[in-house]
């Protein structure tokens, strides 16, 4: 089994993907979404959303990532598509899930599953316009308002010559509302021949047993949970090759979020306490304990003042 980090914009940068493939357990991380509109973006754009490029398109623990992109308009995906390429990135993930309304209005993401041919167009333009070593992977939902063309959008995604392709279990309509409906890719998981990646409410080890089953996948993409449960992917693992793993104590994870906020003092310090304080809603859903440093530090402003209130804790 593979276990994918997942893309989300505002949290899931290079330090935190950093971070979380040092802990261990991921398999390839994809970046946030790079949205590609008429002009063809300079490589400057590429290299913000992922840095790794300047190191083999690797995370420093190892871990390949993906750069996604996101846009409407095959051609001018695909001539984006051909200026990544120079920057040998270890793979390209295209968008098709995203819901966000002002992505939407400008065309791209979960707006195009209402059309299986565009989806299929914009595949087969990046994919014709890349060197085929290069994997070209897709990630999507079950559909926009239903999941009537479900089916139409995964056999255009093959028969464009996608690598591989990403499903989260909902639909537009869905938003990230629980549950995941699993059992909907498991539907249309034997008419591929392309591996499928499950995603979506995947919390804990026996939530990756039942996606597996439900899906008939056998990789996974974690996304919040790996913000709130920072081992996660090593808890699936070791149940997985059936080996003793223990979880990582709040202790273990302090010293983590420490340096996580200590990498924000100097890149972006208006930003960074607003960051910290995001990971910790999310870790809170794992770790009781965070929820009273949460209420401690909510009201903090300076960076600094954030990590010395944390690292009292450490
Ligand atoms: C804050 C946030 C940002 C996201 N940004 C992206 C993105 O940039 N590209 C993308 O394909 N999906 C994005 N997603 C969707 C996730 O990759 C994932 O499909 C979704 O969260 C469901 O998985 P989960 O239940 O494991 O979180 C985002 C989700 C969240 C919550």
């Amino acid at each position: 089994m593979r276990l994918i980090l997942a893309p989300m914009e505002g949290v899931m940068d290079h330090i935190m993907r950093d971070l979380l493939t040092r802990i261990g357990g991921y398999d390839r991380c994809v970046t946030e979404f790079v949205r590609v509109s008429r002009e063809k973006l300079p490589p400057r754009v590429f290299y913000r959303a992922c840095p790794e490029l300047r190191h083999g398109g690797k995370t420093p623990a190892g871990t390949p990532v993906y750069v996604q992109l996101l846009g409407g308009i095959p051609d001018c995906m695909a001539r984006n598509a051909q200026v990544l390429e120079n920057l040998k990135p270890q793979g390209i993930d295209l968008n098709f899930g995203c819901p966000s309304k002002v992505v939407n209005n400008s065309d791209g993401g979960s707006i195009l599953l209402r059309e299986p041919q565009r989806v299929h167009d914009i595949v087969k333009a990046v994919r014709t316009a890349v060197s085929t070593h290069i994997p070209v992977t897709a990630k999507i939902r079950l559909g926009f308002d239903d999941g009537s063309l479900f089916e139409d959008i995964v056999l255009g995604v093959e028969a464009a010559g996608a690598t591989e392709l990403c499903i989260h279990a909902r639909t537009k309509q869905h938003g990230y509302k629980p549950p995941a409906y699993w059992s909907e890719i498991g539907k249309v998981k034997p008419k591929l021949r392309i591996p499928v990646i499950a995603n979506g409410e995947i919390w804990s080890a026996e939530n990756a047993l039942q996606a597996q089953a439900d899906s008939g996948c056998q990789d996974l993409m974690l996304g919040r949970s790996a913000l709130s449960f920072p081992d996660l992917a090593r808890v699936i693992k070791a149940q997985h090759h059936g080996e003793t793993y223990t979880p990582m104590t709040w202790d273990e994870i302090l010293p983590i979020v420490l340096e996580y906020a200590h990498s924000f003092e100097e890149r972006a310090p208006v930003r960074a306490s607003g960051y910290i304080k995001q990971w910790f809603t999310y870790l809170y859903r794992q770790y009781p304990e965070a929820e009273s440093t949460f209420q401690q530090i909510k009201s903090m402003k300076l960076p600094s003042e954030i990590r010395a209130h944390i690292g009292k804790n450490a």
